[in-house]
């Protein structure tokens, strides 16, 4: 019999009731990420005005945790600066929801490489480059972080 998976109260809320879905038009950054091996794709929107994080909105076609840590993810870097936003990671977003089930985390890789793939965006098309980030993966198993998770 499968094993049925704890969630925090803050995985459940932002999963029932998610911040920020939806998409924002003439955004200044959008970046799309998935996961071959569960099939679950995120797609982040920022609006960013002098170096600040304005306005973030996803749209998740994946699990209840993909939901619950885009959802907290948009309200993490909202407010933030370029720079802060690029210092979202994966296990601040997963702080943020007290936690998930390990079979679980790899979700929440997929709300940071989706901010990041929006920045990168973002730098692409006011030819400017942000200290520290990557160039976007289309799929959260090419990073290095994912490698780790799975060994
Ligand atoms: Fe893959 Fe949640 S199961 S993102």
């Amino acid at each position: 019999m499968s094993q049925v998976l704890e969630y925090s109260e803050k995985v459940m809320d932002h999963f029932t009731n998610p911040r920020n879905v939806g998409e924002i038009e003439d955004a200044a950054g959008v970046g799309t990420v998935g996961n071959a091996k569960c099939g679950d794709i995120m797609r982040m929107y920022l609006d960013i005005e002098d170096n600040v994080v304005k306005d973030a909105k996803f749209k998740t076609f994946g699990c209840g945790a993909a939901v619950a840590t885009s959802s907290m993810a948009t309200e993490l870097v909202i407010g933030k600066t370029v720079e802060e936003a690029l210092k979202v990671t994966n296990k601040a977003v997963m702080e943020a929801l007290d936690g998930l089930p390990p079979v679980k985390v790899h979700c929440s890789l997929l709300a940071e490489e989706a901010i990041h793939a929006a920045l990168w965006d973002y730098a692409e098309k006011n030819g400017i480059k942000i200290e520290g980030l990557k160039p976007p993966v289309t799929d959260i198993e090419e990073t290095e972080e994912f490698y780790e998770m799975e060994k």
